[in-house]
């Protein structure tokens, strides 16, 4: 039986995603922030959860011993926690808040759980964003952002991050099983940009909001690639703009070389070593 481990499992993409998945003979488990509302999905769907806030990256290293503890087998790590938040904001690690909760807190999941995920020949599953190509513009100097921070470049730069990294997982576990993908799941109507001072909050919560598709149809993509097949579905090391169709995206993400320094500068971050 597969194991289908799914952050930001609570809401939006996640919780559809999971709603879908449920009747699958998989073994699910939902990652949310909220109790009651992870377990809210995890009952209506027959899942496990667990809880990890991550803006705190103990909460992370808390869940990947759970995790590795509690699951023989990781088939799918479905990265998708994540959004644009107003900032600065410093957490309780020293990060700043979207730089944290996109990228570094997934990374460091991703690498507690390594050795689970390469014994399964897994795949990692990346929510990133169009907004990498829109508004990316990564300063290796300043990946948290602190210089010049709005919403939209904050995101822009975490979520073109998740592209960085699947090229990175892709270029040092494909040849040993390990599979990744990013995608893009359309521009859906979810709780995303509740919280934030961008023109995003009155497009996702405002009037524009019903030329959004739906969070049904933005959960089936991110099922496309958990039920995908690496190497015939989709290609390891993509990323997706629309879920048959390998995306251009911003440019910083086909330069090796910032895909390695950005690798290598998150794990400093995280005094951590692959
Ligand atoms: N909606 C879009 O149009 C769109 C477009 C491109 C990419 N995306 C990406 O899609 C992914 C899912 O977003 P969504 O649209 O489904 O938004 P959503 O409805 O706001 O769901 C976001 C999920 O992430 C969780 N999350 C947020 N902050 C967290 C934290 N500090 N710690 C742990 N979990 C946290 C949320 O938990 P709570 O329930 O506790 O808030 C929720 O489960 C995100 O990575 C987003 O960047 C969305």
């Amino acid at each position: 039986m597969r194991t289908i481990v799914i952050t930001g499992a609570s809401d939006g993409i996640g919780a559809a995603a999971a709603r879908q998945l449920a009747d699958t003979d998989a073994r699910l488990i939902l990652i949310g922030r909220s109790p009651e509302k992870t377990q809210a999905v995890a009952e209506a769907t027959g899942a496990e959860y667990h809880l990890a806030d991550f803006t705190r990256l103990d909460e992370v290293r808390r869940l990947a011993r759970v995790l590795n503890e509690s699951c023989s087998r990781i088939d799918v790590l479905a990265n998708n926690a994540g959004g644009m938040f107003s900032g600065p904001v410093t957490t309780p690690d020293g990060f700043e808040k979207t730089f944290q909760v996109n990228h570094l807190a997934p990374y460091l999941l991703t690498h507690l759980l390594i050795d689970r995920l390469l014994d399964s020949r897994a795949a990692v599953v990346n929510t990133s964003s169009i907004g990498a190509r829109l508004f990316g513009n990564i300063d290796l100097d300043d990946l948290n952002n602190w210089q010049g921070f709005t919403p939209n470049k904050a995101y822009g730069d975490a979520k073109l991050a998740n592209i960085l990294f699947t090229k990175g997982l892709h270029e040092r576990f494909h040849a040993r099983g390990l599979s990744s993908v990013a995608f893009h799941p359309g521009n859906v109507a979810t709780n995303f940009a509740a919280d934030t001072d961008s023109y995003f909050q009155r497009v996702y919560h405002g009037v524009l909001k019903r030329f959004l598709i739906s969070p049904q149809q933005g959960g089936a993509r991110l099922r496309h690639f958990i039920d995908g097949k690496p190497g015939g579905t989709w290609a390891s090391g993509e990323y997706y703009g629309t879920p048959r169709r390998i995306g251009s995206t911003n440019r910083q993400a086909s330069d090796p070389e910032i895909v390695r320094e950005h690798w290598q500068r998150s794990a400093d971050m995280l005094d951590i070593g692959w």
